[in-house]
């Protein structure tokens, strides 16, 4: 009786494994295997939101297809950043908090430097093209990062701006 049981079990759990990810959840209760490592994976990503997404090889969709960075931030260039993204994008963006837009502290972690100046000069191909933007889209409801007619210096600044944003 016990190892029809326990036979039962394993059928029931390897039919688990092969159904989709629906089948699973409704069975949960019953199955005795730990989810295997690559589902459990697979629902983190799903719980992640796009703006804490790391996402560090995707390069977006615009003008900019290489980066290189110095592995120095250039103080300099960073001050100018720190300047223009006062006055152009501080309406919908706080360095280290959540606003209408997300913070931009701690994004180098989680982009491409390509990624983020496609998004800050072509924001509107990269809603309809990129996948993680059209997430982050979504994320904030709807409403769209909005393309303040920087030139490439000026983005490429703010990024360094953002390198000093920890
Ligand atoms: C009118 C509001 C608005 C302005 C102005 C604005 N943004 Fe945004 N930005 C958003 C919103 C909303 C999002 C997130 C939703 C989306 O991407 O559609 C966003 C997303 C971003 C992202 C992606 C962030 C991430 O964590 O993935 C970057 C980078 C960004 N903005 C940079 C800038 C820069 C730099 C400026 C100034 C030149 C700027 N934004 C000006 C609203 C704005």
């Amino acid at each position: 009786m016990k190892s029809t049981l326990k036979l039962m079990t394993l059928l029931f759990s390897l039919l688990l494994m092969n159904c989709g990810g629906k089948e699973e959840k409704k069975k949960e209760g019953f199955s005795y295997e730990k989810k295997s490592t690559t589902e459990q994976t697979l629902k983190k990503e799903d719980a992640v939101p796009a703006s804490k997404k790391i996402s560090l090889n995707n390069k977006g969709v615009g003008p900019i297809t290489s980066i290189d960075l110095s592995s120095e931030i250039d103080q300099e260039m960073a001050t100018h950043g720190a300047d223009v993204f006062k006055k152009m994008c501080t309406a919908c963006h706080r360095a280290d908090k959540k606003f209408i837009g997300p913070a931009p502290t701690g994004i180098l972690e989680r982009r491409s430097p390509e990624w983020i100046m496609n998004m800050i000069l072509n924001p509107e191909g990269m809603v309809q093209k990129d996948p993680l933007a059209k997430e982050l889209l979504i994320e904030f409801n709807g409403s769209p990062m909005a393309n303040q007619n920087l030139t490439q210096e000026e983005a490429r600044a703010v990024l360094e701006y953002f390198r000093t944003l920890k």
